[in-house]
């Protein structure tokens, strides 16, 4: 394993210029970039900026327990890894070290089905705690069934079927560095694992996702009557395919746009929080990711009705700056900004936050 450099960052705000500068210019176009014009990626932040936190003052909280639990197990903090592929591209240790900074924190960690790491590596990095394997649907069945065979074999506590990415989207800005996802990356899953096709492509008077079926609903049924393990539908935007997921058996939803990376113009994961949590009624879980950057942002994701939130682009920030060293310090000043807001709204549980802690802004 090569020896880089740790680049340091002393706060939450430093992180994404120290990893702008470890990083080439075409892995940074893969990280930062979303579809299109970027709109829902910058609309994902700006959506924060809709909701105020209303402190509390002289509230007696003197301890503050960031503690919850997903899908059953305890876990020491309300945010977590989002899976993001190809982790060794913007670091040698790549999900390793990402693993074993998750595991320390105590925080859950979803890997990706395009991980640099093979699924077993990532396990003997994590043996214990709770960790999740983010599916691709490959364009096999059989493929599918081998890779959720590999999770359970590997100890991963549940599947993530992440559903918004039948192709990739277009992506304005790697079309422009020329950095491209194709079989070319070398990926841990070895040579039979396959991406996402790049994009429509017009065959013969139609344009074809590149294989032979549409991804369907049929697909979340056929999960669940090969594995046990609990499955978890990423992508959902809205009331509809959430009450779709439910009558498919999810035991969980991620409201999520992909960071803005799938369809551009799709509305910002908090904004249609509120209308999953509604259409869910508490029989399934319901965690969120997209722009959130701080603890400010996890209690407003959190009070809105995410039990958890997931962290993509600032944990390959850290991991870039600084290795798992980075992304466990990254966690750590999570975990701080997390519980000085808690302190600040007069909050000493996650499992008991008071939901009127946020308000809309301007009111
Ligand atoms: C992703 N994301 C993603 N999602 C997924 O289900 N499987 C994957 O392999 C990837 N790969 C991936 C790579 C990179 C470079 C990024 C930035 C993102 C999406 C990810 O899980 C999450 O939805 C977003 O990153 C959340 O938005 P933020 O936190 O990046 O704003
Ligand atoms: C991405 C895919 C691989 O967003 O999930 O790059």
């Amino acid at each position: 394993m090569s020896r880089r450099k740790a680049v340091r960052f002393v706060s939450l705000s430093d992180v994404e210029e120290a990893a702008g500068r470890a990083v080439p210019e075409r892995i940074w176009s893969y990280v930062m970039g979303g579809a299109g014009t970027e709109w829902t990626d910058r609309a994902n932040r700006a959506e924060f900026d809709r909701w105020v936190l209303r402190p509390r003052v002289l509230a007696g909280v003197s301890k503050v327990d960031l503690s919850t639990t997903v899908l059953g197990e305890t876990v020491r903090a309300p945010f977590y890894v989002a899976p993001t592929a190809y982790q060794g591209l913007v670091h040698p240790e790549g999900e390793v070290g990402m693993a074993r900074a998750a595991a320390r924190a105590g925080a859950l960690a979803m890997f990706s089905t395009l991980s640099s790491a093979s699924p077993e590596a990532i396990a003997r990095a994590r043996p214990r705690g709770p960790r999740w394997f983010q599916l691709y649907l490959q364009p096999e069945w059989e493929a599918t069934e081998r890779l959720v065979r590999r999770a359970e074999k590997a100890g991963f506590g549940a599947i993530v079927l992440t559903a918004d990415t039948p192709v990739l989207g277009v992506r304005d800005r790697q079309l422009r560095s020329g950095f491209a996802i194709d079989s070319s990356l070398p990926l841990g899953g070895g040579p039979g694992v396959v991406p996402p096709s790049r994009g429509p492509e017009f065959e013969g008077d139609s344009y074809s996702v590149g294989r032979r079926y549409g991804e369907s609903w049929e697909a979340v049924d056929r999960l669940r009557s090969v594995t046990d393990l609990p499955v978890v539908v990423k992508g959902v935007l809205g009331g509809a395919d959430a009450r779709l997921a439910l009558a498919h058996g999810a035991a969980g939803v991620v409201v999520s746009n992909h960071g803005g990376r799938q369809l551009d113009r799709s509305p910002p994961a908090l904004a249609v929080l509120p209308e999953v949590v509604r259409a869910v009624r508490g029989r399934a879980e319901v965690y969120l990711d997209g722009g959130v950057r701080r603890g400010t942002d996890v209690l407003v994701a959190l009070a809105l009705g995410a039990r958890a939130v997931g962290i993509g682009r600032p944990l390959l920030w850290a991991l870039a700056a600084g290795g798992g060293a980075g992304v466990e310090r990254y966690l750590s000043l999570l975990a701080t900004d997390t519980a000085s807001g808690m302190i600040l709204t007069g909050q000493s549980a996650i499992r008991h936050l008071d939901p009127k802690i946020v308000a809309p802004w301007p009111g």
